[in-house]
């Protein structure tokens, strides 16, 4: 048994935790992380790093594939799929190796178990390799995650029925796959399973696919994914499934059943809380499972703040990373702003990529703005040409000012090649609150990507060069 009093304890091991725990340390504070698995979390362990892996082992069968355009002959292709998933691995390691050895440059003590909180921010540590520790602190941070949502009738067998916890260790490459939900996690899995040569269905029940996307930029995935064999059929409600020696037949309300290898679960992901909270503490896990906070991450109980996938804000590490770093600027008592959840940047790495930081047009009309629209597409690039990536566009929506002349910068919408890498000048408008006009004046390199960003902005101001 360890009793230890710290400045800040850390639940969970996350972006958001191990993000708080580096920042918190490099500003001089005495931390405990407690993580029941491997630091790193879902984003390192089984979301972000290892999706983009499997779409870069995408890429590379793409390049291989349009290699003769560049008069480069190869042998015919094959996948070594043990090499694809060891390669994966590797990168996580390798990444989690360094997380756990900044955490220990910084003196972070790692507490290996499931962290509960009880009264008076004590912290008991059970169930993990190590021993029993009761610790007490100053404040207490809650990262506890996210775990994927499931529907009734596909419960995860890990073999036939997946969800992204499953996803990373399937034996080998479906003939046949259907994705369920075509959110930013079921679009990368389609895309990654087409490029290696599945055959691929993705079920939405809503109308559109990626939802929160721009009407363009789904136009332009749309057609990609059509490009690549993609079957996406939308405003479906799947009704259960019946397996068979192959795999299984996804049954469909009104519509025609699909028969498959692999169904791949990604209808949204639910705050983890299990075991996290003991009587005694006033934290509030609200009805939809998320814990409650204030704008500034405070929970109900006074010294205890919560933070990512945990609570209601934009599932995504880097916003992990940024509430993170907000909640120990407020421990410290230097008065942040907390993050702009409507500003945040979005960045889906299906192939076309997606990227996109405020309103769509269809959003900034809804919040009663009046807005000029750009529109230019990659077709026209030189460095998509040199690529052979074309598909894809930017799209600018800006305030109208009142002589009709674009003003501010309200959103920025990008689909196509490493879109993902072009975002931060959008991004840096978009919260910078700048206007067409200042930010026309920034130069581009030439020939790049991010000249079309450029030559959007320019056409606004009502001249141009090329666009
Ligand atoms: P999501 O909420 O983005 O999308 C889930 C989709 O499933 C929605 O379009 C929803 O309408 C659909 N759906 C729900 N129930 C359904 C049903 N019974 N049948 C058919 N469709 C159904 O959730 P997703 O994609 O699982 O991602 C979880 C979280 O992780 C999201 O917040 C997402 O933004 C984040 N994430 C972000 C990534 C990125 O930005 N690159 C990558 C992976 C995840």
């Amino acid at each position: 048994m360890t009793d230890q009093h710290f400045d800040l304890i850390v639940i969970g091991g996350g972006p958001a935790g191990y993000g708080a725990a580096l920042y918190g340390a490099s500003a001089g504070l005495n931390i405990a992380l407690v993580e029941r698995d491997k630091v790193g979390g879902t984003c390192l362990h089984r979301g972000c790093i290892p999706a983009k892996e499997l779409l870069e082992t995408a890429a590379v069968v793409r390049t291989v594939r349009h290699a003769g355009d560049f008069g480069v002959v190869v042998e015919p292709k094959t996948i070594n799929w043990g090499t694809t998933l060891e390669r994966m691995q590797a990168v996580i390691d390798k990444l989690a190796g360094g997380v756990t050895m900044l955490l220990k440059g910084r003196k972070v003590t790692i507490f290996n178990g499931t962290g509960t909180l009880g009264a008076d921010k004590t912290v008991t540590v059970a169930g993990g390799a190590g021993e029993t520790a009761t610790l007490t602190a100053d404040a207490v941070f809650l990262a506890s995650g996210s775990v994927p949502r499931t529907i009734p009738g596909f419960e995860p067998d890990g073999s036939t029925v997946v969800t992204s916890d499953e996803f990373f260790r399937i034996p080998q490459v479906p003939a046949n796959s259907v994705v369920i939900g075509g959110g930013a996690i079921g679009c990368e899995f389609a895309s990654t399973l087409a490029d290696l040569g599945s055959n691929v269905t993705i079920l939405e029940a809503l109308p559109k696919i990626l939802p929160l996307c721009d009407e363009d930029v789904t136009r332009v995935v749309l057609q990609a994914f059509k490009k690549k064999g993609i079957t996406v059929r939308t405003g479906v409600k799947v009704a259960g499934h019946t397996p068979n020696p192959e795999g299984t037949t996804v049954n469909v309300e009104e519509g025609d059943a699909v028969a498959t290898n692999l169904v791949v679960v990604s209808v949204g992901r639910s705050a983890y809380t299990d075991g996290l909270l003991a009587d005694g503490t006033k934290v509030v896990v609200g009805e939809r499972g998320f814990i409650e906070v204030d704008e500034m991450y405070h929970t109900a109980e006074e010294g205890v703040w919560a933070l990512g996938d945990a609570i209601n804000t934009p599932q995504l590490a880097h916003v992990g990373f940024a509430e993170a770093i907000c909640a120990v600027k407020d421990l410290l008592g230097e008065s942040p702003s907390p993050v702009d959840n409507d500003r945040v940047p979005w960045a889906i790495y299906c192939h076309p990529e997606v990227a996109f930081a405020g309103h769509s047009e269809s959003s900034a009309k809804e919040a009663g703005h009046d807005v000029v629209v750009s529109k230019h597409r990659f077709a026209g690039n030189s460095r998509a040409m040199i690529l052979g990536e074309t598909d894809g566009l930017v799209k600018i929506i800006a305030e109208k000012d009142e002589d009709g002349s674009a003003g501010r910068i309200l959103g920025v919408h990008m689909v196509g090649p490493w879109v993902t890498e072009q975002l931060s000048g959008g991004y840096l408008a978009v919260n910078w609150e700048a206007t067409v006009d200042e930010v026309a004046e920034f130069i581009q390199p030439h020939p790049s990507l991010t000249e079309l960003f450029g030559e959007s902005v320019l056409a606004m101001t009502g001249r141009s060069l090329h666009g």
